[in-house]
């Protein structure tokens, strides 16, 4: 069986400025998947060439094996994959409800109706609905942030460090809401993310990039100690 998302051979470079240099990677169906490295090596831009914001210089993209190398991110969104941005980027004016429904802008479907599931998935924006998205801890607007990604029922969860300036109890329900999404509705994800534990607790495979090329990668359980001081401590 292919795999759910095939990225070959791409590159991307922001002017002059080479960032991405020749990245293959490939995410199983119903798996988490996780992109780890330093500052600065290319993650974010990464993530944002698989979901359509950047144009690659060249490689493709697969996606349950057709190529949408060429489709715009809306298009991309259509198709089913949802982003979460790294910090966040929810709109601080609107309220919890407003956020939720430019969510669905995303899909282009005509819906109107923000699914009900996504409250019992975050009960405390059920309770906020009316409250602001900028009054919400960081915490509560990076549940927002997911929530927002999963109101068009995406097959392709793609988020941008998750867990950056969450305390732990908060990072930990992140991790079992995922992890639900991927073993109850067969989601499959693929994230950035910096903190090992969390990687190595929720996460199937991980992949290093180290100046815009992989340089490790393997099922999460291999993620040793000798692996994060070689490729990730600073
Ligand atoms: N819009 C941009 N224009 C020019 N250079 C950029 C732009 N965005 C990022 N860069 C540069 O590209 C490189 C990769 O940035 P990117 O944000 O992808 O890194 P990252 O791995 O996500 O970092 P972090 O861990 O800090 O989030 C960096 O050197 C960064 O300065
Ligand atoms: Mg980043």
């Amino acid at each position: 069986m292919s795999a759910f998302l095939k990225v070959s051979d791409m590159e991307f470079a922001y002017g002059e400025v080479s960032v991405l240099r020749g990245l293959d990677l490939e995410v199983e169906e119903g798996t988490i998947s996780c992109v780890m490295g330093r500052n600065g090596v290319g993650k974010t831009t990464f993530l944002r060439n698989v979901v359509g914001l950047e144009k690659s210089s060249a490689g493709k993209v697969f996606m349950e094996g057709s190529d949408i190398t060429q489709m715009e991110a809306y298009e991309r969104a259509v198709r089913g994959i949802g982003y979460v941005p790294q910090g966040r980027q929810i709109f601080p004016l609107l309220s919890v409800e407003e956020n939720l429904s430019v969510g669905l802008e995303a899909a282009n479907t005509g819906e109107r109706i923000i699914p009900e599931n996504i409250f019992t998935t975050f009960p405390v924006l059920d309770q906020m609905r009316k409250r602001k998205g900028g009054d919400l801890s960081g915490g509560q607007q990076q549940q927002l942030a997911i929530a927002r990604a999963l109101v068009t029922q995406p097959k392709l969860l793609v988020l941008d460090e998750p867990t950056e300036g969450i305390q732990p109890n908060v990072i930990t329900q992140i991790g079992e809401i995922i992890r639900s999404l991927v073993e109850e509705q067969g989601m499959t994800i693929l994230l950035v993310e910096q903190y090992v534990d969390f990687v190595r607790k929720f996460a199937h495979s991980f992949q290093v990039m180290n100046r815009g090329r992989f340089v490790a990668k393997g099922n999460t359980s291999e993620l040793d100690e000798s692996m994060v001081k070689k490729h990730l401590s600073v």
